[in-house]
């Protein structure tokens, strides 16, 4: 428990999935916790079961590929809290359903890339500016598919280059003496609602949802899907001096899908 009290914590799409399950152990464990999301209604209900709880978060809308709401953004959280100390960089589209490499459109890739990449090096820009003097902790969410491929190309460029971008801005940081650590998350599959839309979406291969879930499951040596919160407890991890020898590295959360 309070593993980063008082820390102050930015974490973007936060309204579903891994992004609400981290705000959540983020805050039970102390941090003040800032919640964006592009869905105001799922922020909403984020920030009411972290503060009736007892936690302290705040929710203001946010869609990610947007450079001037991302100052907006931090000016807010900067005048509420004076600080920011954790950038959990979440918010993210799996591109289901986008045609493969002879038939995608540029505007297609070129959706996909900004939510999950450009996103990622504008929030990280603005968090090394807001850290630079005092040190903090930035926590990018790749995949497993930032690793190897299979997703599609639009999803595996974006999360392969959130790994590279990490890895890029960390050794930067180190080398300008900042006390910045910037590391990647790469989840295996995670049952939340962007892999129930795949299989509601793409309907794979006439399965049935148990079947979906089964195919997935036998992708994964330790038996079973991932859960949010197994996600969260590594981004919590990142986030806490527990992992103050660690940047640019890449903590691989799959139950084993990479090992195969
Ligand atoms: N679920 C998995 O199996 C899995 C595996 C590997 C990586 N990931 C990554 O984890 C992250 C979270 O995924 P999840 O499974 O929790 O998905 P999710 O769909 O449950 O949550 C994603 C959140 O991002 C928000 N969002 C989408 N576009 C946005 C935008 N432009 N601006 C702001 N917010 C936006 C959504 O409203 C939603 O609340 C994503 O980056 C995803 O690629 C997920």
């Amino acid at each position: 428990m309070n593993r980063v009290n008082n820390k102050v914590a930015l974490v973007t799409g936060g309204g579903s999935g891994i992004g609400r399950a981290s705000c959540c152990l983020l805050a039970q464990a102390g941090a003040k916790v800032f919640v964006t999301d592009i869905n105001q209604m799922a922020l909403d209900e984020t920030v009411e079961i972290i503060v009736s709880s007892g936690g302290l978060a705040t929710g203001v809308h946010q869609d990610v590929t947007d450079e001037g709401r991302w100052d907006e953004v931090m000016s807010l959280l900067l005048d509420a809290y004076g600080k920011l100390d954790i950038l959990v960089n979440n918010a993210g589209i799996s591109g289901v359903g986008l045609p493969p490499i002879e038939e995608a459109s540029l505007a297609s890739f070129q959706k996909v890339t900004a939510i999950n990449l450009d996103s990622v090096f504008l929030g990280t820009q603005k968090a090394v500016l807001a850290m630079k003097d005092s040190g903090g902790s930035i926590i990018n969410i790749s995949s497993v598919m930032g690793i190897v491929g299979g997703a599609g190309p639009a999803y595996n460029a974006s999360k392969g280059g959130v790994r590279l971008l990490t890895k890029s801005v960390a050794v930067h940081c180190g080398t300008m003496g900042y006390n910045i650590r910037v590391n990647s998350v790469h989840p295996g599959y995670i049952w939340t609602p962007l892999v129930e839309n795949i299989f509601e979406h793409v309907g794979v291969d006439n399965l049935t949802e148990d079947g979906f879930r089964e195919m997935l499951t036998e992708k994964h040596p330790i038996g079973r899907l991932g859960v949010a919160e197994d996600i969260a407890k590594g981004v919590l991890f990142l986030a806490s001096d527990d992992s103050s020898f660690m940047t640019g590295s890449e903590l691989v959360i799959d139950g084993g899908y990479t090992a195969v």
